[in-house]
């Protein structure tokens, strides 16, 4: 019997989440991801058991691997999970293949037609197919045209595509992409992804907001004051710089991660909890946000690259001159901006926006201040009120944190700021999945709800555009500021905030 693959409208995050049975195709299966992230995320959903039996994953690439040398790969790349869960592994690994495959090859993909009929009848897949696009973006459009010559794109109901980021360079790209992608299959079909959403603490945001009735009520203007998100990374540039160089901290973090938590956080209240209903309201959300100078965008926005660093015995490169980068590289591996959003609920209200690389610690959060109390009543005995925040810690320390003054003990009425705290680690006991297991079981559900539509990508792009402008256009009025690896970025970023009377909260 022929079983569909769920209707992925209105399956959305709430109901029983079986996954049907399946092939999951892996293009650019010889990579880094596939080996880093993907394989690791689909044997732990096989160790959970919440693959179905009737399920494989057929690799591809142009690497000409046999079945046995794919598995063999895999095993290896993962390192002790699959020797140190021996039977597992060799179980799992038993519904591994692999095709070689050149996408720009028709003979290749009607090759790939005919495999993934074989893989149906020996695995019970029932001609239900996810593509995973893990390739480079150059070839989204060529994975795209040649799935969908072969046919294997005909039927929405059976078969998906996941496409990795960078989803276009600028709007004019984005737009573009989405075009072509949307000539060969249904919006329905395709899963724009982005890491981030797969992260427990990033879907909390909407479940702090919605489930509880304490917060609402205070997330608006009327209360907030600023807004700061924070991607800061210990990291450098890594083994990457082919890929970084002409992606830059912009492209690579802020369009994506930081937007998405940024949307997450100011979109108004969905309707439904649907997936349809929720990626309306972060579309929206983008749409109505800004820089908060579009004409002269370098009054809100500094741009950073690292410099050497680090301590004698440890001593760290600067980026230019980390492999493969330009020794006179303008790439950014800092942003912080400001923005604003235009609509009722956060109108004037700045959002602080910031990356960065070798940064002096690894930290993802949310952090939302409020206003100050309107009167001091205890300035004239010793208490000057400091403004209370709630801080969404995405990682590490998973979990949040709200900071409210209270009398510190003795004689008089001196206040002292005190935090009251939610740690994953204490409540829950146990680590949260990696992104990537949630969202390939996702994906393969076909739950779009933590995927980004067509609109929200392209409103993203249309947000950063007068910067990506200036940048391109006219760089010299965007000066790239250097700083020291290990600190936290460019004293042109404090300046930015301090014009607000804010400083960086720095954890
Ligand atoms: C990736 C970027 O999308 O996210 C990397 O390409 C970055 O440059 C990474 O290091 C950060 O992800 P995480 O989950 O470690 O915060």
């Amino acid at each position: 019997m022929n079983m569909p693959i769920t209707n992925p409208l209105r399956v959305g995050l709430r109901q029983e989440r079986v996954i049907s049975p399946q092939c999951l195709v892996v293009f650019g299966a010889s990579g880094d991801l596939t080996h880093r992230k993907l394989i690791p995320a689909l044997f732990e959903l096989f160790n959970q058991r919440r693959l179905p039996s009737e399920f494989a994953v057929l690799g591809c690439a142009r690497r000409k691997w046999t079945d046995e040398e794919f598995r063999r790969k895999m095993a290896i790349a993962i390192g002790p999970i699959a020797s140190e869960n021996q039977n597992s592994w060799d179980q799992f690994a038993s519904g591994l293949f692999y095709q070689p495959l050149d996408l720009d090859k028709d003979n290749d993909v009607f090759l790939l037609k005919k495999r993934l009929e074989d893989i149906d009848r020996l695995r019970a897949t029932h001609g239900n197919r996810t593509f995973y696009l893990s390739v480079s973006p150059d070839f989204y459009g060529t994975a795209c045209r040649s799935l969908s010559l072969a046919g294997l794109l005909d039927d929405p109901k059976r078969s998906r595509l996941v496409i990795e980021k960078p989803f276009g360079r600028d709007f004019a790209s984005a737009l573009a992409l989405n075009r072509l992608v949307q000539g060969f299959a249904n919006e329905s079909q395709v899963f724009r992804i982005d890491h981030y959403l797969g992260k427990e603490t990033v879907q909390n945001i909407l479940v702090m907001r919605f489930a509880n009735t304490i917060f609402e009520p205070i997330w608006n203007r009327n209360y907030i004051s600023s807004v700061q998100i924070t991607a800061a990374e210990t990291v450098g540039v890594e083994e990457r710089a082919g890929y970084y160089e002409s992606s830059g901290a912009l492209r690579d973090m802020v369009q994506n991660h930081l937007t998405q938590m940024l949307a997450l956080t100011a979109m108004e209240p969905p309707g439904h909890f649907d997936p349809e209903a929720i990626r309306n309201e972060k579309a929206k959300v983008l749409q109505a946000a800004r820089l908060a100078d579009e004409m002269e965008p370098w009054n809100c926005c500094v741009r950073g690259q690292y410099c050497k660093g680090g301590t004698d015995s440890m001593p760290l490169a600067g980026y230019r001159e980390e492999p493969g980068v330009n020794p006179n590289s303008t790439t950014e591996t800092y942003v912080a901006m400001k923005l604003f959003i235009d609509n009722w609920r956060w109108q004037g209200v700045p959002f602080y926006v910031r990356t960065g690389k070798r940064l002096a610690k690894r930290i993802s959060e949310v952090v939302l201040t409020f206003r100050e109390a309107p009167v001091h009543l205890f300035d004239a005995v010793g208490g000057s009120p400091t403004s209370n925040q709630l801080v969404l810690r995405i990682q590490p320390n998973e979990g949040a944190e709200f900071r409210f003054d209270v009398k510190s003990p003795g004689s008089g009425m001196r206040s002292r700021p005190v935090e009251m705290e939610f740690s994953y680690e204490e409540s829950f006991g146990e680590p949260s999945d990696e992104g990537y297991v949630r969202l390939l079981a996702d994906a393969m559900l076909g739950d779009p709800t933590l995927f980004t539509r067509n609109d929200e990508v392209e409103a993203a792009w249309r947000l950063y555009t007068p910067l990506l402008e200036l940048i391109e256009d006219s760089p010299w009025q965007l000066p790239i500021c250097q700083y020291e690896s290990r600190t936290w970025g460019p004293a042109a970023a404090d300046a930015l905030i301090a014009q607000d009377e804010l400083i960086w909260r720095r954890p």
